[in-house]
């Protein structure tokens, strides 16, 4: 068990996790270094493979889904430095040229690497592959990528109606299509662009609505020729063009950074910095709900670095206020959803959150999760088949709580344990480590100070 009564925090080798805060209360202080972005280090790790010459990557993510990334392209040929040291080097193999791997491909828990990997594979002529991962993984939709493939030509094979991994893949030479995708994905993008990356002629893909444009930055700086249609929410790649090796300074993640923007506003009397945080506009929902909310968050510092905006975020505590949140609010706070359901049971009135279906098909169904077990520790939440509504201002108190192996849902009933009455123990908080390695040292450091 990892024991903390927040002072002290105790690690060990066990999964779940005690908080117990003051009876007096607590406050957060502190400057943190926040961990890189998942997103943008799964596309370094992939289009590092696929360019030619060497790619320098600062500040990779180390968490166990971009291991998982990593271990993949390791085994498809890709060479890649140690994943300790603070500067990765990705010696690629350029387009269409990775090696059959002798074993299946395991992309643990992580839907990026799977999906992404897929649309890489499925073109890669004359090889046989085969892909699986964790039992969440396993559960989850994959005919949204193997579609638009299938429409390109891929030979792929899947359980459950050809939904659901493990998949077998022969890679083949794929024709470029115009896909128009029924969900506003990234990972759907992305694959049909890494897909489209290496198919001669235009693919396009037009989504619904602008996900995360981390791909279209990346594949640009690393020497495809592509272009966007913003009125549309379009874009077309040429395919055939090589990549080449480049120099990548991965952002600190914004999803992580929730956490704590979240816990600075709800615990009185905080007050937290937080360095280098990307503010990529298709992923600061986030901070658009929070001053909804009325969050106190000062934007510092605002650059560019390699591609992406950054900023440093100050976050003090301030009573919030219950807010709605829907359509394309929801789309850029994806994965911000679980912590916003905390930050909406300590707010003063009603928070409604719609449009929210993805969430029943990540890592697990994150509606369902948060409302069973935020409830469970005293907060007012409905369930409805898209979104959940939050009656704010129940005090809340400590309860065994589960996870469901999710690292998102695990820090964000942490952050709901800082405010709680007595204990709270939860149970698989290990699963941060997904994409946040030491997310635990780091509340009892900015409590401790
Ligand atoms: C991601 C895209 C999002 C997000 C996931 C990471 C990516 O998923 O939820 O955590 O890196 O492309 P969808 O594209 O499926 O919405």
């Amino acid at each position: 068990m990892i024991n903390t009564t927040i002072n002290p925090i105790n690690l060990n080798n066990q999964t779940d996790l005690t908080i117990q805060p003051p009876a007096s209360g607590l406050s957060l202080r502190g400057s943190l270094s926040i961990p890189g972005d998942k997103s943008i280090s799964h596309r370094a790790l992939m289009l590092g493979a696929l360019a030619q010459g060497e790619t320098r990557i600062q500040g990779l993510l180390l968490g166990e889904d971009v291991i998982s990334t990593a271990e993949c392209l390791r085994a498809l040929g890709a060479e890649i430095s140690e994943l300790t040291a603070s500067e990765i080097l990705v010696k690629g193999r350029g387009l269409g040229q990775f090696q059959e791997p002798i074993d299946v491909l395991n992309t643990g828990n992580s839907g990026t690497t799977m999906r992404l990997i897929l649309g890489i594979l499925a073109a890669q002529n004359n090889c046989f592959f085969t892909l699986t991962g964790d039992r969440s993984l396993r559960s989850r939709p994959m005919s949204r990528v193997i579609k638009p493939l299938t429409q390109m030509g891929a030979k792929i094979w899947a359980r459950q109606n050809n939904n659901l991994a493990p998949l077998a893949i022969k890679g083949t030479q794929l024709n470029p299509i115009h896909y128009h995708s029924p969900v506003a994905s990234a990972q759907v993008k992305s694959c049909i662009l890494l897909a489209g990356l290496m198919t001669a002629g235009n693919t396009t893909v037009t989504e619904p609505a602008l996900s995360r444009d981390h791909s279209e930055r990346m594949l640009k700086a690393f020497g495809a020729e592509l272009k966007t249609d913003p009125e549309t929410n379009s874009v077309t790649i040429t395919g055939g063009n090589s990549l080449q090796g480049q120099s990548v300074i991965v952002p600190g993640d914004i999803s992580s950074a929730s956490f704590w923007l979240v816990a600075a506003s709800v615990v009185p009397d905080s007050e937290l910095t937080l360095k280098n945080v990307g503010i990529n506009s298709t992923r600061t929902g986030i901070l658009d709900v929070l001053f909804k909310m009325g969050a106190q968050i000062k934007i510092e510092n605002e650059r560019i670095v390699a591609g992406e905006p950054i900023a440093d975020l100050l976050v003090s505590s301030s009573g919030l206020q219950g807010c709605e949140i829907a359509g394309e609010l929801t789309l850029r706070a994806i994965d911000e959803i679980p912590i916003i359901v905390v930050a909406a049971a300590f707010a003063q009135g009603t928070t409604l959150i719609k449009d929210a279906a993805e969430l029943r098909v990540k890592e697990c169904d994150r509606l369902s999760v948060m409302a069973t077990q935020l409830s469970g520790m005293g907060a007012k939440i409905t369930e409805y088949p898209d979104g959940l509504e939050i009656q704010g201002g129940y005090p809340l108190s400590g309860a065994e709580v589960e996870s469901h192996d999710d690292h998102r849902i695990a820090m964000s009933l942490a952050v709901a344990a800082l405010q709680a009455s007595g204990t709270t123990i939860i149970k698989e908080a290990t699963a941060a480590n997904i994409s946040y390695p030491n997310f635990f040292e780091s509340l009892q450091q900015v409590c401790d100070s």
